[in-house]
Order: C-alpha cells, then sequence, then structure tokens
C-alpha cells in the first residue's frame, strides 16, 4: 500500500483533504493525524475491524485498548455508561487538551477497541486539524500513539513515515507536535478518581478542581510486581536500540560523571549518544551531544524528548547517557518517559 502524506496548514485547513481522510476512515481505513500531544494512528473507533488494522500496523498487542478521540465534548455521553460529576468538573476546566478519561462503556463501543475492557478512554484533543478530522471521519476515532509498538512516540509526520509508511493510507502532516509527550490518563470509572500515566495536566492541577485524587501504585512503585491498570505501561516502551543509562545528581557531578563513563566506553571501543541541554552541552568533551533544550524550559524538554531519542537510531552509537529532567510541574511525565526508555536503569552520583 502507498501511504499519502498530505501537508494541513493550521490557519488555513484544507476541507479537500480532510474530507478526504474522512472518507478513508469511514470505509475501514487508517489515517495517522497530529494532536497537541504526539501524533495519532486513526481508524473508526466504532469499527471492530479498524481496530484490528491498528493493531496489526504497529505490530501492538490487542488487550492493549485504544484511545477514542471525539471533536464535541456531547459525544462522550454516546459511548460512556456514565460520566460522574467530578469528570464533568475536568472535561469542563481541560477539555479539550491532553487529558484522557477512563469510563464504563456503552455497548455500542466494540470490544476490539477496548482491548476487551468494559472501559473506555476518551480524549478531546485541542489540535485544531485533529478536530476537523474526526468530525469528517463520523466523530469517534480511535487512537493509539502513531509509533511501531515499542519505539518512541511520534511527534512529526517524518517520524511517523518511519515507522508506518506502507501500512497505512494517508498521513495528515501538520508539523511538530506541540507538547511532544502523551496525555494525562485518569480512570473516573471508580469511587475516587486515579492518575494512570501523568503528562502536561498534573495531579495539582486537577486536585485543584476535584479535590485529592489517586495515582497508580505502578507510577509510584515502577519495579514493584503491581499490575498497572493502563495495559500499555506495562509494555517496554520508547526505547532506543542503543542502551541508554540515565545519570542523576548535583549538575556538576553528572557532566563529571558522564564524561568519564564515555571516556571509559570509548576506550572499549564503544561509540557514545550524550543527552545534555543547551547550558550543559558544552561541557562534555567526547560522544555525540545532543540537546533537549533549556533546562528551565519544561515545555521544550518535553517537545523535543521523542525526537532525541528516536535520531539516535539513525546512529551508529552503543550507548547512551542522560542527564536527569525532575522538574517542578512536569518533570513527573518526562522522566516517566525518559525511564521507561532506559528500562529504568539509572547512575546516582
Ligand atoms: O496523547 C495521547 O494520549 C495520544 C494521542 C494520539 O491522543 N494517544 C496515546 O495512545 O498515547 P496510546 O495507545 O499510545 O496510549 C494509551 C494508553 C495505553 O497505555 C492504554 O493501555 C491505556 O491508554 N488505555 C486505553 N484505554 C484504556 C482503558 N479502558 N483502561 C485503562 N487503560 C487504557
Ligand atoms: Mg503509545
Amino acid at each position: 500500500m502507498e501511504t499519502r502524506i498530505r501537508k494541513v496548514n493550521y490557519k488555513n485547513i484544507d476541507l479537500k483533504i480532510i474530507q478526504e481522510a474522512g472518507r478513508i476512515l469511514k470505509s475501514g481505513g487508517l489515517v495517522a493525524f497530529p494532536t497537541e500531544t504526539v501524533y495519532g494512528l486513526g481508524g473508526d473507533a466504532l469499527n471492530p475491524a479498524s481496530a484490528e488494522k491498528i493493531y496489526a500496523a504497529k505490530g501492538r498487542p490487542s488487550d492493549n485498548p485504544l484511545i477514542v478521540h471525539i471533536a464535541d465534548k456531547a459525544d462522550v455521553y454516546r459511548i460512556a455508561e456514565q460520566v460522574p460529576e467530578q469528570a464533568e468538573r475536568l472535561m469542563e476546566a481541560f477539555w479539550p487538551g491532553p487529558l484522557t478519561l477512563i469510563f464504563p462503556k456503552k455497548p455500542l463501543v466494540p470490544d476490539k477497541t477496548t482491548g476487551g475492557l468494559p472501559t473506555v478512554a476518551v480524549r478531546m484533543p485541542s489540535d485544531k486539524i485533529a478536530a476537523a478530522f474526526i468530525r469528517a471521519a463520523g466523530g469517534f476515532v480511535a487512537a493509539p500513539s502513531a509509533n511501531a509498538s515499542g519505539r518512541p512516540s511520534t511527534t512529526t509526520a517524518a517520524h511517523v513515515a518511519e515507522d508506518l509508511s506502507g501500512r497505512i493510507e494517508m498521513i495528515l502532516d501538520g508539523g511538530q507536535a506541540v507538547i511532544g509527550l502523551e496525555s494525562t490518563i485518569v480512570d473516573v470509572s471508580e469511587e475516587r478518581p486515579v492518575i494512570l500515566r501523568p503528562g502536561v495536566i498534573t495531579k495539582a492541577m486537577m486536585e485543584a478542581v476535584i479535590g485529592p485524587m489517586e495515582t497508580d501504585q505502578v507510577l509510584i512503585a515502577p519495579d514493584s510486581d503491581v499490575k498497572p491498570k493502563a495495559p500499555g505501561m506495562k509494555y517496554r516502551h520508547y526505547a532506543p536500540k542503543a542502551e541508554l543509562m540515565i545519570v542523576e545528581g548535583e549538575t556538576k557531578d553528572v557532566i563529571a560523571t558522564m564524561n568519564r563513563l564515555t571516556a571509559e566506553a570509548e576506550l572499549q571501543g564503544k561509540r557514545v549518544g550524550i543527552i545534555a541541554t543547551d547550558e550543559t552541552a558544552r561541557c562534555y568533551e567526547r560522544g555525540l551531544v545532543k540537546s533537549l533544550g533549556a533546562r528551565n524550559c519544561e515545555g521544550e524538554i518535553s517537545m523535543h524528548l521523542f525526537e532525541v531519542l528516536r535520531s539516535f537510531d539513525e546512529t551508529d552509537v552503543d550507548c547512551i547517557y542522560s542527564e536527569s529532567f525532575g522538574g517542578a510541574v512536569i518533570g513527573q511525565a518526562i522522566m516517566n518517559r525518559l525511564l521507561k526508555a532506559a528500562g529504568h536503569r539509572v547512575i546516582k552520583v
């Protein structure tokens, strides 16, 4: 199959292209599209055959449920059996935006879409191209992140093409995804809301709206045997081909340690990659150094994280050392992704 790539301009959305993409979904095909978080791989959420195609295109296990994307708030009531009051307040505060909520599902949503679960994850993206596309596709678009299973999520159309070209009908190219990390996921299907995946909508932001929330134990103690409530969180994720290791501590100690480890690895004939910041990049004497952006700008770090992880796969580095990024606001979300990419290998100095 040839994958068509269509550029769409935010300032002047070409409805002919959007309608073409909508028709592809209605006839059971797949279209990757931009959202404010990462690119999504979209199929018709109400068509079980489309869910199967998504799993096949990504190489993803089919017990891993898909998020249903909507463009109008009222549509949540068509697929969710109950929408508790706390959920309504979160929707009011953060939709459209990077927040996914999990509800008990209505029978209209096929089991294939939810990986056999009795619940459905729903998100209303703020991205304008995404909203236009969802409406053109009939209102309910199932979409995981548009990457091959296990690889970092995609933040540009070129990254999507790298992973999925030849496997899907179309890619809508809306440029770089501005947030760069996937949505926060909250389960509102039980008594007390539980955060299953951290994102740029933080616990503190949501607690200001609805009061105390829980965090899935897996996020607190990732090495334990506790089963994550979001099935996808159990899978190996984001990992670059080279072995990634995080170095954590005072900046000057981190730099000294990374320089020493790099020199040692090079003596063994290894090629080394380094993940740094604008402030520290020049302090590394050896290795292939890439910066995520300014350390005090968490938005820059999150926007470039997956791009930098991916870009190392095009090099011949054997191992990568990364600085640690526990910033004040979205640090938890950034570190959650980086720790997964590193298989939780951390050197504390
Ligand atoms: O920002 C995002 O959320 C992006 C964009 C495309 O919207 N989507 C995304 O989808 O990250 P995906 O499939 O890569 O991650 C969805 C996560 C998975 O870990 C999955 O297991 C979990 O959400 N999930 C989906 N439905 C669920 C449900 N009913 N109960 C628990 N977890 C669920
Ligand atoms: Mg994903």
